[in-house]
């Protein structure tokens, strides 16, 4: 009885050496101390011996049972700790707390340009303007010729110019020869429309446009303008003048202060320049005037018949005064610290 003591003793030992789950170490559990367990069996016999093996064999049995259990319980509170750790790793990844304020979700939002765009359309067209558009790359004929500016005429060098160079295989705009360019102003969306479209005409043309010039705090080499044009049979410069100061108001408020002064352009007769009180002096904010009857020939509609006024005004300068920004550059830079703020 004894040697089979010591042999379970060695097997017992052997099991719990390879056992690495907690259903192993149960197992391990029943087969030695469970109700038909080996040790339970001795212990059980152990009634039946004379009473001087009985004493020696069941101190036996009884330490062999103190350590097995001892064993198991060790072994138990080990296992526990490890898978307790193991799921604590798990859930720090993912652990989600209901009652975190939540992140803010970063959504793009419209270019201050855009804004102030937007703005001067919706006012436009409560004046009942539609939006014109046309191309960036224009051809010499829309963007001077039309306008009456011919080649070799000094008002050219108003618009200091990016000229494209001429693509391969010789492909021209579709005025046969003419050069093509990056528009200067918006003013050749005046002729495409008025080529494509009957008189009386109110629109607005808003587009990008690009000047080959030095950069400063007021300039930049590509910016924003606003074309107007209203064409009927007897548009004066005192409806001009009305629409002018009705948008100003309706954009910065009744207290708008703006000035106008004769200027001069090929395309406008007479011509004016706008000025807006800005920084306790006068920002100039557009370019306008009566339209020159070349202009209407150009587009074959009859100078006697129609007249009209156009103007042409910088939505970046509107930009400026809108968020008291005081230099242009900033528009577009593309620093988002700044763009952030509107
Ligand atoms: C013109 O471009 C004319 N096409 C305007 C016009 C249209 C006149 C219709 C008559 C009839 P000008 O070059 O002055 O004109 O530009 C008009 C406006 O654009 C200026 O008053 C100014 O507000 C803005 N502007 C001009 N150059 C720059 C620049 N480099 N950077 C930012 N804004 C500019």
């Amino acid at each position: 009885m004894a040697k089979a003591l010591e042999q379970l003793k060695i097997e017992a030992k052997k099991d719990l050496a390879r056992a690495q789950t907690l259903e192993v170490l149960d197992g391990i559990f029943r087969t030695y101390l469970g109700r038909k367990g080996d040790l339970t069996l001795v212990l059980r016999s152990l009634a039946k011996l004379p009473k001087a093996k009985r004493k020696t064999i069941g101190s036996k049995a009884n330490a062999l049972r103190d350590f097995l259990m001892q064993e198991i319980e060790q072994k138990k509170t080990g296992f526990l700790k490890k898978e307790a750790l193991r799921l604590a790793s798990l859930a720090q990844g993912k652990w989600l707390d209901v009652s975190a304020p939540g992140k803010k979700i970063e959504t793009g939002h419209l270019h201050p340009i855009t804004l102030v765009q937007r703005k001067a359309q919706e006012i436009f067209q409560s004046m009942g303007f539609e939006i014109a558009d046309g191309p960036e790359i224009e051809d010499e004929w829309h963007n001077f010729d039309a306008l009456n500016i011919p080649k070799n005429h000094p008002a050219r060098d108003m618009w200091d110019t990016f000229w494209l160079k001429e693509p391969k295989g010789g492909q021209r705009s579709k005025v046969k020869g003419q050069k093509l360019l990056l528009r200067t102003h918006t003013s050749p969306v005046q002729i495409r429309y008025m080529e494509t479209h009957t008189p009386p005409l109110r629109i607005i043309a808003p587009g990008r446009i690009f000047r080959y010039e030095a950069t400063d705090a007021r300039h930049e080499i590509n910016f924003y303008q606003l074309e107007g044009l209203m064409v009927g049979k007897k548009v004066s410069a005192a409806n001009f003048k009305a629409v002018i100061e009705e948008f100003y108001r309706r954009f910065f408020g009744k207290d708008a202060k703006v000035r106008f002064r004769p200027s001069y352009f090929p395309f406008t007769e007479p011509s004016f320049e706008v000025d807006m009180a800005y920084n306790a002096g006068w920002m100039e904010m557009m370019g306008a005037g009566m339209v020159h009857p070349n202009v209407f020939k150009a587009v074959h509609y009859n100078p006697q018949d129609w007249q009209g006024f156009a103007f042409g005004m910088g939505l970046d300068r509107l930009a400026m005064i809108q968020y008291k920004v005081n230099d242009i550059r900033l528009f577009y830079g593309g620093d988002l610290r700044f763009l952030q703020q509107f």
